[in-house]
C-alpha cells in the first residue's frame, strides 16, 4: 500500500462519527458560563483532522468492536488534543495566532478564557471516559483506561514533553533527547488513544504490546511529518503559520538530522508500525492506512 495524504472513506465516515460525538458531548453555548462554553466548542469544533479519534476506532475495529464504547474514548483523546493546542498557542507557550485556518483561542476569547477552556476540557476528557462503565466496559478495564490517558497528558507525557520543548529552544538537542521530547509531547496521546480503543474492545493483554510498537511509531512519524510541514507547508494549507519552528529556534528533525534524513526516518518509522500489525492481518486494515496517513498528510 502506497503512503496516501487522503483518507478513504471507512475513515471519513469515523470522522463524521467524532465529530457528531464530541458535539454531543460538549456544553451548550446558550448555557452559562457562556464565554467559557464557546470558548471550548470553538476550540474543539470546525477543525482538525480526528486523527486521534480515528486511531481509537481503528484500534477497536482490529479487536471486533464498533459499538458505542468507542465513542467516549475518541471524545477523550480529542479534547485532550484540543486543551493542549490551546495552551501551546499562548503568548507564554507557542505565541501562535492561526490554528486550524482559524484565528487561535485566545485571539478570540482571550487568554484567561482560553486557559481556562484547555483546564475544563481536560477535567472534560476524563469525566466522559469515566462513563465507559456504564455501557459495559468492566469497572477495572475502565480504571485502567483514566489511569492510561492521565498518564499519557502529565508529566511523563504531553505536559512534560511540552515542558522539554520549551527548555530546548535555542538548544542543539541529540536524535535521542529529540525523539524523547517528540515521544512525549505528541506520541503520549497517540499511543493511549490506540491503546484505549485496545482496551475499550476488549483485547487481549497478549496483543497490547504489538499493537504499543505501532503506536510509538505512529507517533514519531507524526511529529517528524509535523517539524517536516513547518519547513515545506503553506500556511494557508496546514492551517498554522508555517516556518515557526525555525523562527522560534526550535530543535525539529530537519534542524538537526537535515530534511532528507528525516524524510528517511519518517519512513523507516513507517515502516516499523506497519510491521508492528502485520499479525493482525485483515482486521488491522483501518490502523495500516492511518500509519500511511500519518506519514504523507499534506495537513
Ligand atoms: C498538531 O496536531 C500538533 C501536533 C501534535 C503535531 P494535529 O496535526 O493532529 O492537529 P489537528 O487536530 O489536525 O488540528
Ligand atoms: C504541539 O507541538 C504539541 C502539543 C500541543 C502537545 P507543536 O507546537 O509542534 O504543534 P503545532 O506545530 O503548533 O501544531
Ligand atoms: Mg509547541
Ligand atoms: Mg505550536
Ligand atoms: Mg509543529
Amino acid at each position: 500500500m502506497n503512503p496516501s495524504s487522503e483518507l478513504g472513506a471507512d475513515l471519513k465516515s469515523l470522522i463524521a462519527r467524532a465529530d457528531e460525538a464530541l458535539v454531543r458531548s460538549l456544553p451548550p453555548e446558550d448555557a452559562p458560563p457562556i464565554e467559557l462554553h464557546r470558548a471550548m466548542r470553538y476550540a474543539v469544533l470546525g477543525g482538525g483532522k480526528r486523527l486521534r479519534p480515528l486511531l481509537v476506532y481503528a484500534a477497536g475495529h482490529a479487536f471486533g468492536e464498533s459499538g458505542s464504547r468507542l465513542d467516549a474514548p475518541a471524545v477523550a483523546v480529542e479534547l485532550i488534543h484540543a486543551y493542549s493546542l490551546v495552551h501551546d498557542d499562548l503568548p507564554a507557550m507557542d505565541d501562535d495566532d492561526m490554528r486550524r485556518g482559524r484565528p487561535t483561542c485566545h485571539i478570540v476569547f482571550g487568554e484567561a478564557m482560553a486557559i481556562l477552556a484547555g483546564d475544563a476540557l481536560q477535567a472534560l476528557a476524563f469525566e466522559l471516559l469515566a462513563h465507559d462503565v456504564e455501557l459495559g466496559v468492566a469497572p477495572a478495564r475502565c480504571v485502567e483506561m483514566l489511569r492510561v490517558l492521565g498518564r499519557a497528558c502529565g508529566a511523563e507525557g504531553m505536559a512534560g514533553g511540552q515542558a522539554l520543548d520549551l527548555a530546548a529552544v535555542g538548544r542543539k538537542l541529540s536524535l535521542v533527547e529529540l525523539e524523547h521530547m517528540h515521544a512525549c509531547k505528541t506520541g503520549a496521546l497517540i499511543r493511549a488513544s490506540v491503546r484505549l480503543g485496545a482496551l475499550a474492545a476488549g483485547a487481549p493483554d497478549e496483543a497490547l504490546a504489538s499493537l504499543d510498537r505501532y503506536a510509538h511509531a505512529v507517533g514519531l512519524a507524526f511529529q517528524v511529518r509535523d517539524d517536516i510541514l513547518d519547513v515545506e507547508g503553506e500556511s494557508h494549507v496546514i492551517g498554522k503559520t508555517a516556518g515557526k519552528d525555525a523562527a522560534a529556534d526550535k530543535p525539529t528533525f530537519p534542524s538537526i538530522i537535515g530534511m532528507e534524513a528525516s524524510r528517511e526516518h519518517l519512513q523507516r518509522l513507517t515502516d516499523d508500525a506497519l510491521a508492528a500489525i502485520q499479525p493482525l492481518g485483515a482486521q488491522g486494515i483501518l490502523l495500516e492506512e492511518l500509519a500511511l496517513y500519518a506519514a504523507a498528510r499534506l495537513r
